[in-house]
């Protein structure tokens, strides 16, 4: 093996006549017989080979190539003729005559062939993650990821923030999730934790004086997987001392104009909406609505409050709403294209859905005639209805409502096609803000932190902390990006007698406050200053910017049951280490998931 002079992305037209050096893959071999072509491909390209049938020591080798044999090829660059020209390519309007090939390793049977886009079974590409990782398309989203890391690294260095790690065997952070522990061989039966985030650490930097801290960090939580969710995954986590929400918005934004600018060539307007909790909520059902497109919903309750249609009559007797949305120009839908409608609804969670169709005649559909026009008039009036337009309604207990709503908002606009989820100039960014501060679980009456018990609340609310905690405002904030949540953070609790009141409301004892997060109420008396922060999830960041699954942008993802297929973790470990532990394992239940 020699040194490569080029990678297979390099070479032009202006190289016509150079002897070159070039190592990679065999992307294809197609042997004609008297000519070989080869497509030989590297992370930076691809570079046609020829080998001419006057070369018979090359031509030789030539004939025997399979794919992804590794070889390393010498030759002279030639420019190819004009109809042979491939435009697709960077290195199209040359091609490498060979003069030499030295194979450099071979490669057996492929699983599946990583050229073609025929689909493997995600589980054969797990598998064999190396090789589906050698597919143009994802080097791509790799070095992507790796530029977005750059441009965020630059962009808090440049504001004076320093990158501290933090530890991966910790104790325990409430973070909301189950914990992976890591049990201790000098102290039987104790255990670190994996962070689920850095949060209590980040924190205590801030007593500690690093007034900007940020990190690239990885974060592991045991929680039920879903399409955005990986058991471990990789936050830019951040955290300013004296800072207002202001402040940390400004910086956040001026981070994604860069990203935006970069990635997209897109110009991020500034600064970014801030919508509130609720108005979501009632709004869009959902507190990261994709707002590419608007069905927004409204409560039309008050319209049809005497009304005897049967159907809304029941749900309003039973203190239900209704809660309408306009879909924009489909008043002409056939009886079956509505049926598909109501599929969505009823997939959604509705029981049905009540469609209006504004046409110029008038209203129509099942209500026309039940319901009295002057109170369909107000109803179309409230969601600024116009001739075209198709208005459905939802009836039912509001919460419920509300979430189903939220789901069908999303099916319809797949469905009527209300937006291009290629198309990266409409992008729909903007910060939610005054979620509550605490969440109550329907079903035990439990009350949990909405965000993490750190987080502040708004003094304009300190009166309701006692009497009716569930209506006090936090100081969390969430943006979102094209329906996805890119990043939680909030104005923390700085006072630790505020602390220990929260952990209060919270049903934490003090002595279990003590045991599970101590340290932090001990640093926040050694003069804490004020502080707030965020962590973004960068996993999340780079899906929506390559609009590609979760396990897209990750080099070595899990599967929905948390496992490496390709490593085979996790997976039984030597009884001798278990021993050093001092653990025995209890008879296993069958497998979770
Ligand atoms: P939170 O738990 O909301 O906040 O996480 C912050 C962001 O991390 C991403 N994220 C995930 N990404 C992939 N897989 C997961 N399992 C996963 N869980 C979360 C999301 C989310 O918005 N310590 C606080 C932040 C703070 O208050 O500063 C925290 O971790 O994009």
């Amino acid at each position: 093996m020699t040194i490569r002079t080029h990678t297979c992305g390099a070479l032009r037209k202006s190289d016509s006549g150079k002897t070159v050096v070039l190592q990679g893959w065999v992307a294809r071999a197609r042997d004609l017989g008297g000519l070989v072509f080869i497509d030989l491909r590297d992370r930076y390209g691809k570079t046609q080979v020829v080998v001419e049938p006057e070369q018979a020591a090359v031509i030789q080798i030539a004939h025997d190539l399979k794919s992804e044999w590794v070889i390393e090829v010498t030759g002279v660059v030639r420019a190819r003729p004009d109809g042979m020209i491939n435009a697709d390519l960077p290195t199209g309007e040359v091609e490498l005559v060979a003069t030499g090939i030295e194979v450099l390793n071979r490669c057996p049977e492929l699983p599946f062939q990583i050229e073609s886009q025929d689909k493997a079974s995600d589980e054969l590409r797990l598998k064999y993650r190396y090789l589906d990782l050698r597919r143009t398309e994802l080097q791509e989203v790799l070095i992507l990821r790796h530029k977005v890391a750059n441009i965020a690294r630059n962009h808090f260095t440049e504001q004076g923030f320093i990158e501290v790690e933090t530890p991966c065997l910790v104790k325990s952070t409430p973070e909301g999730a189950r914990d992976y522990l890591v049990p201790s061989r000098v102290f039987p039966h104790q255990f670190y934790a994996l962070p689920q985030s850095p949060q209590i650490y980040k924190q205590i930097l801030m007593v500690a004086g690093f007034d900007k801290y940020f990190q690239i960090c990885k974060c592991f939580r045991d929680e039920d997987l879903r399409s955005d969710r990986q058991p471990e995954f990789t936050q830019i986590d951040v955290e300013m001392s004296f800072a207002t929400r202001d402040g940390v918005f400004a910086v956040v934004e001026e981070l994604w104009v860069k990203i935006l600018r970069d990635v997209w060539g897109v110009e991020l307007p500034m600064p970014l909406k801030r919508l509130t909790y609720n108005e979501c909520i009632e709004h869009y059902g959902s507190d990261k609505p994709d707002l590419r497109y608007d069905l927004r919903f409204e409560n039309v309750t008050s319209h049809v409050q005497d009304t005897e249609f049967r159907v809304i009559r029941g749900a309003l007797d039973d203190g239900g709403v209704v809660i309408g949305l306009r879909v924009p120009g489909q008043a002409e839908l056939s009886r079956k294209q509505f049926g598909e409608v109501e599929e969505l609804a009823k997939a959604a969670g509705l029981g049905g859905i009540l469609p209006i169709k504004i046409t110029a005649e008038g209203f129509s559909g099942v209500m026309s005639g039940k319901v009295d026009d002057a109170a369909l008039a107000k109803i179309v009036q409230q969601l600024k209805g116009e001739v075209g337009d198709l208005l459905l309604l939802a009836v039912g207990k509001k919460s419920k409502v509300l979430k189903s709503l939220g789901v069908l908002r999303i099916k319809l606009a797949e469905h009527f096609k209300l937006f291009d989820p290629a198309d990266h100039r409409k992008v729909s960014m903007f910060w939610v803000v005054d979620f509550p501060l605490f969440e109550k679980d329907e079903e035990t009456g439990e009350v949990f932190p909405a965000h993490h018990p750190f987080t502040g609340f708004n003094p304009e609310d300190a009166d309701r902390l006692d009497t009716e905690p569930w209506n006090v405002r936090s100081t969390s904030y969430d943006l979102v990006m094209n329906g996805n949540e890119l990043l939680s953070g909030s104005i923390r609790i700085h006072d630790p007698i505020l602390q220990a009141k929260i952990f209060k409301l919270l049903g934490i004892s003090d002595e279990e406050a003590k045991l599970r997060f101590g340290f932090l109420v001990d640093a926040l008396k050694f003069g804490a200053p004020p502080m707030g922060g965020f962590a973004l999830g960068f996993d999340r960041m780079i899906m929506v910017l390559t609009n590609r699954p979760i396990r897209d942008v990750i080099a070595f993802p899990k599967t929905t049951l948390a496992q490496s297929l390709m490593d085979g973790s996790p997976s039984p470990v030597d009884l001798k280490l278990l021993s050093d532990l001092q653990i025995a394992l209890a008879p296993a239940s069958p497998q979770k998931g």
